[in-house]
């Protein structure tokens, strides 16, 4: 088989066969195409797209590209949920001990941040001694034990999709729905679970920003996750505001924290209710998800949820005081209030321009290899569509330095009040 054939294929609108995608991915990991055709392949595929039997194909043979995790050595039915990334995204934290307060083992393999989106890895990392990189082994027995663990890649998952992102990110193939599908799923199939929830974002600060778009993403990783034998359904959320009220390392443990005790801010809190009622089902606590939700209220209401949480902490070698003592976690120096400036209707909230903020407090990275600052963030006291008078504090900004004029300039880019805005809807559709 000719590489340029395969090219020629796809370039004239044809439905690429399962050898060729075979012989794609093979080739992308032993490195016999070189990287101008699979860039070439790509561009083709941005523009030709591919039907839902050749992302499943494409899905399956990137994660056959590595290693994939047997986990059935661990009883019951395995539930994961992923998220395209957002700001303020700490749902995994709370979502993951509530759904395993249930009965249900939870085996999460989660990510690192990059740019203005965190990392629930990051996250975790700032509870003193939280170790994130466990043995494949530990992570079954934590899992069979305490029905929860979130740890990084165990093993080299998907080495295909690891070439293959890296030339979409030059070659601005990124946001081609088949190419993101086949990326995120076969990750997540290789993770070895047996159900998964996905929460697709929406909006300023996600990779969609317009619902048509978060639709049809969701249609792929549904479709491919059925086809790969998984149980799988979608959530549609808002992402033109950071979710919760803080964003930060350590301040977002602290709001995760305030979920499990029953005091988290709404938004999340419904967030987290709406994606573990379908984990829950999906699991086969309960039959339908009204039921499952009154299973999670449960959890939080008896302290089941805060305690797997604490169990997952020590277990994982963190500080187990963090449950009652956020001081133990990284502390920013300065508390830096940001004001209206005048008054009326918060309009503009920029879920990315916020996250940037953030990034550039020290926060995030701005390159794979930058070192964190745990402490520092933003609090949000106020959400689209509150009524604010000037001089109100809209944000209390968390940092190191006195003086951070960028981020202030960057928060005056991001934030507008205007006379009127309606309250946007948190979740936007469900796929099933
Ligand atoms: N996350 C991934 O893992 N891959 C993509 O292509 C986009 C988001």
């Amino acid at each position: 088989m000719r590489m340029v054939d395969v090219i020629d294929a796809k370039r004239n609108g044809k439905t690429l066969t399962d050898d060729q995608l075979q012989f794609f991915v093979d080739g992308v990991v032993d490195g016999s195409i070189p990287d101008y055709q699979i860039s070439a392949l790509l561009m083709a595929i941005y523009f030709q797209g591919m039907t839902s039997e050749e992302q499943t194909s494409l899905t399956m043979k990137m994660m056959h590209s590595g290693e994939h995790l047997d986990l059935s050595k661990i009883p019951g039915i395995k539930v994961d949920k992923h998220s395209t990334g957002g700001v303020g995204d700490k749902v995994s934290l709370p979502l993951a001990a509530m759904v395993a307060a249930t009965g249900i083992p939870v085996p999460m393999i989660s990510g690192r941040g990059l740019g203005h989106t965190g990392g629930t890895l990051d996250k975790l990392e700032a509870i003193p001694g939280f170790k994130v990189e466990i043995s494949e082994q530990d992570f079954i027995n934590q899992v069979a034990k305490e029905k929860l663990a979130i740890v990084g890649a165990t093993g080299e998952v998907a080495p295909a999709d690891k070439k293959i992102y890296g030339l979409r990110d030059v070659t601005d193939t990124v946001d081609s729905i088949p190419l993101i599908a086949s990326s995120i799923m076969s990750k997540k199939i290789a993770s070895g679970t047996d159900a998964l929830v996905i929460d697709v974002k929406t909006g300023a600060g996600a990779f969609m920003k317009t619902l048509d778009q978060s639709r049809a993403l969701a249609n792929a990783l549904v479709g491919i996750g059925k086809k790969a034998g998984l149980q799988c359904m979608a959530v549609i959320s808002d992402m033109n505001q950071p979710l919760g009220n803080k964003v930060g390392n350590s301040l977002e443990i602290e709001e995760s924290i305030d979920v499990l005790k029953g005091k988290g801010p709404h938004d999340l809190t419904d967030l987290v209710l709406t994606l573990g009622s379908y984990m829950v089902v999906m699991g086969g606590k309960a039959k339908t998800p009204e039921e499952a939700r009154q299973l999670l209220e449960q959890t939080i209401a008896n302290g089941t949820a805060l305690d797997r949480f604490k169990a997952m902490v020590i277990a994982q070698g963190g500080d187990p005081r963090v449950i009652d003592d956020y001081t133990v976690m990284p502390q920013a120096k300065y508390h830096i209030p940001y004001r209206a400036k005048r008054d009326g209707v918060l309009s503009k909230l920029s879920a990315d321009e916020v996250g940037t903020a953030s990034m550039l407090l020290g926060g995030g990275r701005q390159q794979a290899s930058d070192q964190l600052d745990y402490s520092v963030g933003i609090e949000l006291h106020h959400k689209l569509g509150d009524e604010v008078k000037a001089g109100d504090t809209l944000l209390t900004i968390y940092s190191n330095q006195e003086e951070i004029p960028a981020v202030e300039k960057l928060l005056d880019e991001s934030i507008e009040i205007s006379d009127h805005y309606d309250k946007p809807e948190l979740i936007h559709e469900i796929i099933e």
